[in-house]
């Protein structure tokens, strides 16, 4: 199936009273693992890249993002679902671009560290170029705080004020905002405690689809109530690496792979396979949020 605006999907998230995840993938198999998931249980779904991560300056060997457009097209083109193709919160305004040349329909811009007229003189310039190639912006006003599980620790975040969300999106056009009501990213120990009210208050005063980051961290429950409220995205990244490593670690502590045959190991997809065990390990994480945000069988 072609391509799918992803603002056709999250406004039929919001009419249908579901939402649609974006499951940040991060290589080919946990790609695949994503649509796998998706076509099983017949759910629209985002898939994607994190710019922020195939960006990064700690990266030993520089990536081209022309390969992971390429390759998300590929795929969404592939697969009997509808599914946009996000390239969530890069730094660079230029790896957007480049992002929109080689297939993303949907970007998203973070700038946490620059001034709010910067901010808004950028996603207006992105919304600009985007709207004229069929591409969804997406921004974030007020900003998550980040766990993180080495010193079990939560940085501070700035809670997404109602009015200057409206006067931004008002201001730049983007197609949906990324909103901080307690939600938090990264976080594997304990759940975030969500901010009800702040959600009502901000679907009063935004008229766009608003998404939740940081979907690992929430209870099913109170994810559940978000989506009731009107939450039409929902953002998964961590959980699904987490699963991907755990497959892979209990996949060594079972088996003494000095002894086995590497093919067997990766690349013959057998049952021997920890890469496709792994793939399945993601999979499998994808559904349970994809009933959880009741996107199944909404394809
Ligand atoms: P988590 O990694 O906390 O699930 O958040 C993902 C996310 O918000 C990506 O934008």
């Amino acid at each position: 199936m072609a391509l799918v605006s992803m603002n056709t999907l999250m406004q039929k998230a919001l009419a249908g009273r579901y939402a649609v995840g974006y499951f940040e993938a991060w290589n080919m198999e946990s790609i695949l693992a994503v649509t796998d998931a998706a076509e099983k249980t017949q759910s629209p779904v985002i898939i994607g890249f994190g710019g922020q991560f195939i960006g990064s300056k700690k990266r030993t060997i520089t990536e081209n993002i022309h390969h992971y457009g390429q390759l998300g097209k590929a795929i969404a083109e592939t697969v009997n679902v509808p599914v946009a193709l996000l390239l969530n919160e890069a730094h660079e305004v230029d790896m957007l671009l480049k992002g929109m040349d080689s297939g993303f329909n949907a970007v998203m811009f973070e700038g946490h560290d620059i001034s709010m007229e910067e901010f808004i003189r950028i996603n207006r310039q992105l919304v600009k170029i985007a709207k004229g190639r069929d591409v969804c912006v997406e921004a974030e006003v007020g900003k998550l705080p980040d766990a993180d599980i080495a010193s079990d620790s939560i940085s501070d975040g700035k809670k997404t004020d109602p009015d200057e969300a409206a006067f931004f999106v008002k201001q730049t056009g983007i197609d949906a905002l990324a909103v901080s009501v307690g939600n938090v990213h990264l976080l594997e120990t304990g759940k975030a405690a969500i901010d009800f009210a702040l959600i009502k208050e901000l679907r009063k005063k935004i008229n766009i689809p608003l998404v939740l980051h940081g979907g690992t961290g929430v209870a099913e429950e109170e994810l559940k109530e978000a989506v009731a409220l009107g939450m039409c995205k929902v953002n998964v990244g961590t959980s699904l690496k987490r699963a991907y490593l755990n497959s892979i670690q209990e996949y060594l502590n079972n088996n003494n792979v000095s002894k086995m045959d590497p093919h067997n190991v990766i690349g013959r997809g057998g049952n021997m396979d920890m890469l496709c065990a792994a793939r399945e390990a993601v999979a499998k994480e994808v559904e349970r949020f994809i009933k959880i945000i009741g996107s199944e069988n909404k394809a």
